[in-house]
């Protein structure tokens, strides 16, 4: 009997150091280790009844749903589309009613546009009984965005290439993240551009994964993490949003072991002890006002089905 309805749910994801390296056909050779953290955002897809693909976005009305495309400019409409095209399907099999409830903030450098495209690929893939290799999925998940082929594999990763490139590391234990959402988005290719404006001139060495970093994830060391963390895109961020390195010094303030600007922010990020410190800081952080207050924890898997309905 052929599938109604596949739900798949995918993570938000952090990067524990974030370096850029020089800029190579239009993106930024990365080094990275992401984390994926349990916040997630659900796709819904069903066969559309008629031969058009269609998007709404639902989710917590603090999240800026309004800046979501609800158009074929959205990323998992691409996804759908994509791997459509790798499958060969005739338009009328192809369309799609996609429903995407977002719990990730919106443009906040949590790559929740990215764990859209991955969860659709993944639902897509279910619903037309595709059975794509892991492989190509990874390959196509790559073609969407830098950071799409991440959150297919979740966990703990390290990228390369543009980001794309994905090698899972070994962990032990949780770490817990405070997560200060900013109320206004911060554009990632503009981020870049002030890196870029920032280095003109300047021969940017190719980036590297601190051995620091990843040893203390092997030891479940959450200070010698602490103290490892690191993100090249902190400064050109904080020119264009300078309050943001206030909102990063409070959650220290507030005893977090460290804070990071989230990819290109404007998300911050307070590394905790663990659950209990996590509610404390969060607690204290939400007085402050200066936006919503979540916390979370990782490593947490990638894209994975939660519903199938016949
Ligand atoms: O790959 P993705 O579509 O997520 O990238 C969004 C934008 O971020 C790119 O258009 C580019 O401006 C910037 N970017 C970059 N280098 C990377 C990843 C992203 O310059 N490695």
């Amino acid at each position: 009997m052929r599938l109604r309805t596949v739900a798949v749910t995918a993570p938000a994801k952090v990067n524990l150091c974030l370096g850029v390296g020089p800029l190579r056909d239009g993106y930024h050779e990365l080094a990275t280790v992401y984390q994926a953290v349990g916040l997630y955002d659900r796709v819904t897809v069903n066969p559309a009844e008629t031969e058009t693909t269609t998007i709404s976005v639902h989710g917590d009305a603090r999240l800026s749903l309004d800046d979501v495309p609800t158009d074929e400019t959205n990323i998992a409409f691409t996804a759908a589309r994509l791997l459509a095209d790798y499958c060969g399907l005739p338009a009328d099999e192809a369309a799609v009613e996609i429903g995407i409830d977002k719990g990730i903030p919106v443009a906040g450098g949590l790559a929740g546009g990215s764990a859209d495209a991955a969860a659709t690929l993944v639902a897509c893939d279910t619903l037309w009984e595709m059975h794509t290799p892991r492989e190509d999925l990874l390959r196509l998940a790559g073609e969407l965005g830098s950071d799409v082929p991440f959150a297919l594999v979740g966990g703990t990763a390290i990228g390369s290439g543009r980001g794309e490139i994905v090698t899972p590391v070994m962990t032990r234990g949780d770490y817990w993240w405070v997560i200060l959402e900013s109320p206004v988005g911060l554009s990632t290719p503009a981020v870049y551009a002030e890196f870029d404006r920032v280095h003109a001139g300047r021969k940017v060495p190719s980036p590297g994964v601190p051995d620091a970093l990843l040893s203390a994830l092997r030891a479940n060391d959450v200070e010698g993490l602490a103290a490892a963390l690191s993100n090249d895109l902190h400064a050109p961020a904080c020119r264009l949003r300078p309050e943001l390195e206030q909102l990063l010094q409070d959650g220290r303030d507030e005893s977090a072991y460290a804070s990071i600007l989230s990819g290109s922010g404007p998300s911050c990020l307070f590394l905790c002890e663990g659950r209990v410190h996590a509610m404390q800081v969060a607690g204290a952080l939400g007085g402050y006002g200066a936006g919503h207050v979540s916390f979370a924890s990782g490593p947490v898997p990638g894209a994975r089905i939660t519903g199938l309905e016949h």
